[in-house]
């Protein structure tokens, strides 16, 4: 199929890369020339593991391309999906002008039948609002003389939310544990099940098709409810460390009723990244805007900015005051995987110790480059031990491999106190404690010394 993505960043990106090595002709459409040249050149503008390779194929057989021009995607596309951002807004809902503005342009340029997918997280009455913008503009088309005739127009909207993880976004796209979209008419609902046919042939993954509004609210419901889980073991873990517990084996524990599962339960900094924070503020929005008060949403979100304060307070309790100190922080992106510092738990950390008047001095595999840019006071050392060297404490903000398989010894050797806050609970808090270091987890009160 013709297939156009508008929006080639991170989820347009890697959906562009996997609909074109599927078979599809795609056109990637952004106004920013400056990616579009990186892209051309034969670079990805972010780290994601497998994506440059894959990019690299469907290129060469020209079943990618890139344009700036928004005629030339509304001309090829007879399925045109929407990836632009949906950056927050002061008040928590997000900013919907961009997606606004593909409404009625495609609205504008279209020649012929067109399905327009909403691909952004967009909150659950966009499908709505898109559909009337797209109504308005071709009723001026009509009302134009001069226009092409736009009877043979129509552009359904639909919405097909996407579910990849940043580091396994290829994996997650083209391999997805399902597939939702939402249509509003017949026309819409047969092209996205004619563009997803091959994907579901190969993986044979579930298809859930829904009305618009209902693929919106499954795509709130789902980062929502992830983002509940972590901010839930991330209360348990508070709890476990005051009486002595253990959350890593709560956690176990908790995984092994079929109903719990295990994923998603390792309690430590709390989430990150351009995505559950954004969307747990945009589906609370979302419900106060309609008259529904979704206080549990508003707890979720203060749990999780708390857990980077149970850090602060460890930093505190051993070191009385952090004037001074030369605090390592291992690991800068909000995860493993990427290099994706948007509402990095360690830029926070990092903000916190500077205004306390420490030394903050950073190491992560991929993501100094961008600490740079955004707390250039921030030493950065591209080794974690040497960033630890004659440090007054560690904090572990990233369960990077590089950081998690780090000897617990070596690190007591290079730090000048030994005191290690384990923000992810990735050591082996017994090898680290026998190694002498005073190892501070995450809801791991049953390692404190009584
Ligand atoms: C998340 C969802 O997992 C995707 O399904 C969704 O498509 C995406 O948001 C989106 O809406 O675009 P992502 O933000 O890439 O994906 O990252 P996750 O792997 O979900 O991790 C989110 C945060 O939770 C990270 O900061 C991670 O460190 C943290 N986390 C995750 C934990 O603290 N504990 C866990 O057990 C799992």
């Amino acid at each position: 199929m013709d297939l156009s993505i508008v929006g080639v960043g991170h989820v347009g990106l890697v959906t562009a890369a996997v609909f074109a090595d599927l078979g599809h002709r795609v056109v990637g459409l952004d106004d920013d020339r400056d990616k579009l040249d990186t892209l051309l050149a034969g670079d990805v503008p972010f780290h994601e593991p497998g994506l440059p390779e894959l990019l690299e194929r469907v290129v060469a057989d020209g079943s990618l391309t890139f344009t700036d021009d928004l005629s030339v995607a509304v001309d090829h596309g007879e399925v045109i999906f929407v990836c632009v951002g949906t950056p927050p807004l002061p008040g928590g809902g997000p900013d919907l002008r961009f997606v606004e503005r593909v409404g009625r342009e495609v609205a504008r340029h279209a020649t012929r039948e067109t399905v327009l997918v909403e691909k952004s997280t967009v909150p659950a009455n966009t499908g709505v609002r898109l559909t009337q913008v797209i109504a308005h503009e071709l009723e001026v088309r009509r009302a134009d003389a001069t226009a092409a005739d736009p009877d043979d127009v129509h552009v359904h909207v639909a919405s097909n939310p996407e579910f990849l993880r940043e580091g396994v976004a290829v994996k997650d796209t083209a391999e997805p544990d399902r597939i939702v979209y939402g249509t509003a008419s017949d026309y819409a609902r047969d092209k996205l099940r004619e563009v997803y046919a091959p994907m579901v042939e190969r993986v044979g993954c579930p298809v859930v098709e829904t009305d618009v509004p209902t693929a919106e609210l499954i795509k709130h419901a789902s980062n929502a409810f992830l983002a509940t889980r972590l901010s839930f073991i991330n209360a348990v873990a508070n709890v476990c460390d005051r009486v002595g517990a253990d959350v890593e084996l709560v956690a176990k524990g908790m995984g092994h009723d079929a109903r719990i599962g295990h994923a998603f339960l390792n309690a430590g900094l709390g989430y990150g990244g351009s995505c559950f924070p954004k969307d747990v503020d945009a589906f609370a929005h979302l419900a106060r805007q309609v008259g529904y008060d979704f206080g549990l949403l508003e707890e979720v979100r203060d749990i999780n900015v708390g857990q980077r304060q149970v850090v602060l307070d460890r930093l505190r309790d051993e070191l009385w005051h952090l004037q001074g100190k030369t605090i390592a922080i291992l690991g800068a992106a909000f995860k493993p995987g990427t290099d994706d510092l948007r509402e990095a738990p360690a830029l926070y950390l990092a903000e916190s110790l500077l205004a306390e008047g420490a030394t903050v001095r950073m190491y992560d595999p991929v993501a100094l480059d961008g600490v740079a840019e955004v707390l250039p006071e921030v030493e950065r050392i591209d080794d974690p031990l040497e960033a630890a060297r004659g440090a007054h404490a560690a904090v572990i903000a990233t369960e990077w491999p590089q950081i998690a398989g780090l000897d617990p010894s070596d690190l007591k050797a290079a730090l000048d106190y030994p005191i290690v806050v384990d923000g992810r609970n990735c050591l082996d808090a017994r090898a680290a404690i026998d190694a002498g270091l005073h190892y501070h987890g995450i809801g791991r009160g049953h390692l404190r010394v009584r």
